[in-house]
């Protein structure tokens, strides 16, 4: 008896921790976000999707109204320089930095861009991982670690790849 209520209060802890524990990761857009390199990499038999086919049309569709190079000042609506990507060297230049923002792989799935507007499906943020995987492994990048990004690979891009490691140039000020 005196075991009871105990036991009752517990599962109700427990219950509300393992729904919080549940929920927060599920990508509420309330909760803390932390960019996450998605850890996606290039099939073993490689892609259809290409700069032609995917990456122009989801940068067009979901980011260079903001992302652009021909867009300046207010008209960028907050979107730093050096983040242009209505061209396949502007993308890739700073692939790592889209893969965290707004990819998704096997380690996460990065909503946080587009800000507003239009979403990708997460479907398509998969093929965005993708394709950048294969992009750049054709450059002969290490995953997650852009042209401009190579201070981010040390640690091999297992998911957390240097950005908590206050490495100087994580952020998107950072010259590059
Ligand atoms: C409405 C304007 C807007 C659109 C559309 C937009 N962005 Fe952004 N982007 C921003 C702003 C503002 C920032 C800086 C603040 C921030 O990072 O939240 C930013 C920052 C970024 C950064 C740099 C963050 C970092 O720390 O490296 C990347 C990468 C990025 N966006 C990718 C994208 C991609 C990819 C898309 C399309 C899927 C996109 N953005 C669509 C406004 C936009």
């Amino acid at each position: 008896m005196s075991d009871a209520v105990p036991l009752a209060v517990r599962r109700l802890l427990l219950i509300a921790g393992l729904a919080l524990l549940v929920a927060a990761p599920a990508g509420c857009s309330s909760g803390p976000w932390v960019p996450t390199p998605t850890g996606a990499t290039c099939p073993p038999e490689g892609t259809d999707l290409t700069y032609e086919n995917f990456g122009t049309p989801f940068m067009e569709a979901y980011c260079v109204r903001c992302h652009s190079s021909e867009l300046k000042g207010a008209a960028r609506m907050g979107a730093p320089i050096y983040h242009d990507f209505d061209s396949k060297i502007g993308i890739l230049n700073v692939a790592a930095h889209v893969d965290r923002e707004a990819a998704a792989g096997p380690d996460a799935i990065d909503r946080h861009m587009p800000p507003n507007g239009d979403k990708p499906t997460d479907a398509e943020r998969y093929d965005l991982g993708t394709w950048l995987a294969c992009e750049e492994q054709a450059l002969g990048n290490p995953p997650d670690g852009g042209v401009a990004d190579a201070s981010l690979a040390p640690d091999g891009g297992d998911g957390d790849a240097g950005l908590d490691a206050g490495n100087a140039d994580a952020g998107p000020d950072a010259a590059q």
